[in-house]
């Protein structure tokens, strides 16, 4: 009987090596990080920005059309941008703009919060949003020639 005690616990023994360890932690790492669905194509993201959103939304910092930039959107605090005139109902939406929340709001921006001020139905395809978010995701300045633009507030992407 004193045998069994001696022998490695089976269950852990099974749970390292299949990998569910480090499978569970991926997990928990990207729900922190929200890049869960970060899975777009940034190129093709941008077309669609072109196309989509550009009429409204400069990519460039502090630079306000008829909506706010969209420089650094990816984790920053809805209705944060200076110097643009946001709607109450954007104002008091309390959102953080993580992957998943501008996966749902660019479905359907005014069923997302009522009272928006972005007169723009959504895109209702999911393949077209996860693009258009990875497209945002890299307006972090990293790759532009804008001084000071590294912002820490973009959470690392998962390569
Ligand atoms: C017709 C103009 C228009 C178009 C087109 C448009 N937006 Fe907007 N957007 C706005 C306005 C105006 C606001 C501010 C909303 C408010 O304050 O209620 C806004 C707000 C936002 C916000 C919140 C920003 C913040 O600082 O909280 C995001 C994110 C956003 N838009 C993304 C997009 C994306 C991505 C597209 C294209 C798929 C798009 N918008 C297309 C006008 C537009």
């Amino acid at each position: 009987m004193s045998l069994i005690n001696t022998r490695v616990d089976p269950f852990k023994a099974t749970a390292f090596r299949r990998g569910t360890l480090p499978a569970i932690f991926f997990v928990l790492v990207s729900l922190l990080t929200g890049s869960a669905r970060a899975v777009g194509d940034p190129a093709r993201g941008g077309d669609l920005f072109r196309q989509n959103c550009a009429a409204c939304h400069s990519q460039e910092r502090g630079q306000n059309l008829v909506g706010p930039s969209l420089f650094s959107v990816v984790g920053r605090a809805a209705a944060s941008t200076a110097d643009f005139s946001y709607s109450a109902a954007m104002k008091r939406s309390e959102i953080v703009w993580t992957v998943d929340q501008l996966m749902a709001y660019l479905k359907a921006p005014r069923k997302y919060v009522p009272g928006v001020k972005m007169m723009f139905p959504g895109l209702p395809d999911e393949k077209d949003r996860e693009n258009v978010v990875a497209f945002l995701a890299t307006l972090n300045g990293a790759a532009s020639a804008s001084p000071r633009a590294v912002d820490s507030k973009v959470p690392p992407t998962s390569h």
